[in-house]
């Protein structure tokens, strides 16, 4: 359904007169860089990082709302997006955005009953019946329907959380792109929300690509998962494979980092250190090389591609991570769905001994 190629997203980080003044030769910072993946329909891409990874600027920029200096959107088999070509309203008509502040994104003056009704009136729905499908889907995500005039700073974020959910679910869109959908949200709230996303992808099938720094919930929500850092994806693979055996050192630590309730389990030596650097000061060679423990000359030389790097391997590293990284399956948050064939009770069943 979705296909990302090379994309990269430059930003000026100053005035060209204010460089030229400064001395600085460069005024930008790529906060996208050489990205590829891709999204089947009916599946789930988690995307994980640091802050500042370039999480949320590749969600804007694949829906066209982020100008990009390269690389190829391709949605539903029609490339979009390419340099010289903008189509990305076509994007945007058949996929729903919920961003990662769930208030301001909702348009300010428009009261929840129209948010919702404008997403109908897209799939031309019948003017006389849409009321009654608003409270439906209002009800669906667990609103009651005495919030239908309310305005969006009259909401609470997980109600405008739901709001978004109920939006998506009225346009049945192709791809959703779920920016941070559960952050702030109570434990149990969460869960609930994951649960309406899951049932929104049955329903119509779209492709999800699910933002988020809850490993945990990426774990088991996901298909795959891609890991970023200083805006360049440098592990990407079946959400399983990553969790348990992360091959790049940096998404390896952060997955042994997670908390694990077996004292018997042998830590690993990987452990995150040290700040991330700046992308005004991306560092030569490989981005993670100056906080990497396994870091060889050769690091600092040359950048390891995604797929290059070790031939055959979705990783960019020369130098990747062999042993299994014991992620943990305990912090289970949300029964996926309410059939119990979750992919969480699938991928719990899986995790080794
Ligand atoms: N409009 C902009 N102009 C200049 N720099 C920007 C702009 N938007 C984002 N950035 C920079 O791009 C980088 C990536 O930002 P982004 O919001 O995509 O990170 P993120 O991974 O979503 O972080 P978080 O997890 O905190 O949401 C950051 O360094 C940010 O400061
Ligand atoms: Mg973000």
């Amino acid at each position: 359904m979705l296909d990302v190629k090379d994309l990269r997203v430059r930003f000026r980080t100053m005035g060209s007169l204010r460089a030229l003044v400064k001395g600085k030769k460069d005024p930008f910072i790529d906060a996208v860089l050489n990205v590829s993946l891709s999204i089947a329909p009916g599946t789930t891409l988690g995307l994980v990082g640091e802050s500042g990874s370039g999480k949320s600027t590749l969600g804007r920029a694949i829906m066209g709302l982020t100008k990009t200096a390269s690389g190829t959107v391709t949605f539903d088999g029609r490339t979009l997006i390419a340099p010289g070509l903008d189509r990305s309203q076509e994007i945007r008509a058949h996929s729903a955005m919920m961003f990662q502040d769930p208030i301001s994104s909702l348009s300010p003056r428009l009261r929840v009953r129209s948010l919702i009704a404008e997403a109908l009136k897209i799939r031309n729905w019948p003017a006389g019946k849409i009321d009654a499908e608003v409270d439906r889907l209002l009800s669906t995500v667990g609103l009651p329907a005495s919030l239908r005039s309310r305005y969006p700073h009259q909401l609470s974020g997980g109600q405008a959380r739901r709001v978004g959910v109920a939006r998506a679910l009225a346009l049945q869109p192709k791809l959703i792109i779920a920016d941070e959908p559960t952050a702030g949200l109570d434990v149990s709230v969460q869960g609930e929300l994951l649960n309406l996303l899951h049932r929104v992808q049955q329903d119509t099938g779209c492709a999800l690509l699910f933002i988020t720094h809850n490993l945990s919930v990426a774990q088991h929500f996901c298909d795959q998962l891609a890991i970023m850092y200083l805006g360049r994806i440098v592990e990407i693979g079946s959400a399983a494979d990553v969790a348990r055996h992360a091959q790049h050192p940096y998404a390896h630590g952060l997955f042994s980092a997670q908390p694990y309730p077996d004292p018997r389990r042998r830590r690993t030596d990987i452990q995150l250190t040290g700040e991330v650097p700046s992308l005004a000061q991306r560092p030569g060679g490989c981005d993670f090389h100056t906080r990497c423990p396994k870091a060889q000359p050769r690091c600092g030389r040359e950048i390891p591609l995604l797929g290059q790097a070790v031939p055959g391997a979705d990783v960019a590293c020369f130098y990747p991570e062999t042993t299994a990284c014991h992620a943990a399956p305990q912090d289970v948050i949300m029964a996926v769905n309410d059939e119990g064939s979750s992919r969480d009770d699938r991928s719990r069943g899986e995790v080794e001994a």
